[in-house]
């Protein structure tokens, strides 16, 4: 496997990741806050607001063979949540398929239970996302139920996964 680093984020990394972001196939199975097309002020924006990120949530960048490749976080709740938190991902697609994504999830998770007062990590996949849904598989989550057309997604209506891992 290619070697995949977990670091925080530097502002060094905003051109390449914009190029990664910038891609239809990726931000279709996100949330609309990651930007479709994304530009540069994008990325650096993102970068920025994750350098003055609090100790509630863990922001890194992944780096394959050195090259920014994606970013991975972990976003811990508040008031009744605060012992949960939630799991997100994405990587550019040169880098798909190669396992980079499985191997990062267990590792944040990892970081996750040792650093954050939390009992819970969760994801929440859309449904059709089958490449994301074995990432949580692989990594033990639990599939506990399908929000039936829970979000929508440029016009569409779709239905999204709650996946959980409690703390081991
Ligand atoms: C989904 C995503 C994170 C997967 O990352 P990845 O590094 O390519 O995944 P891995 O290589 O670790 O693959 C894990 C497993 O998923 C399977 N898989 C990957 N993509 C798949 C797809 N499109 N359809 C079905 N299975 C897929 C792999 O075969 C592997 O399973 P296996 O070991 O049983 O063969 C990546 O494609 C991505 O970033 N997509 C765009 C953004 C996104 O969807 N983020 C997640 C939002 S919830």
């Amino acid at each position: 496997m290619d070697t995949i680093q977990l670091l925080p984020w530097h502002m060094d990394y905003a051109l390449a990741i914009s190029a990664l972001a910038n891609d239809p196939e990726v931000a279709a199975n996100l949330r609309d806050v990651f930007p479709h097309p994304y530009a540069l002020s994008d990325a650096q924006d993102f970068i920025s607001a994750c350098q003055q990120a609090g100790p509630d949530s863990l922001f890194l960048a992944i780096l394959v063979e050195g090259q920014p490749a994606g970013g991975i976080s972990l976003c811990r709740g508040q008031d009744v949540y605060r012992e949960s938190a939630e799991l997100g991902y994405w990587l550019g697609r040169p880098y798909w398929g190669k396992g980079i994504m499985t191997e990062a999830v267990g590792r944040i998770c990892a970081l996750g239970f040792a650093r954050l007062p939390i009992r819970r990590i969760f994801a929440e996949p859309f449904a059709r996302n089958l490449g994301s849904r074995r990432v949580l598989e692989k990594n033990g989550f639990q599939l506990e139920g399908i929000m039936r057309q829970g979000a929508v997604k440029q016009g569409e209506a779709l239905d999204y996964c709650m996946y959980a891992l409690l703390r081991p």
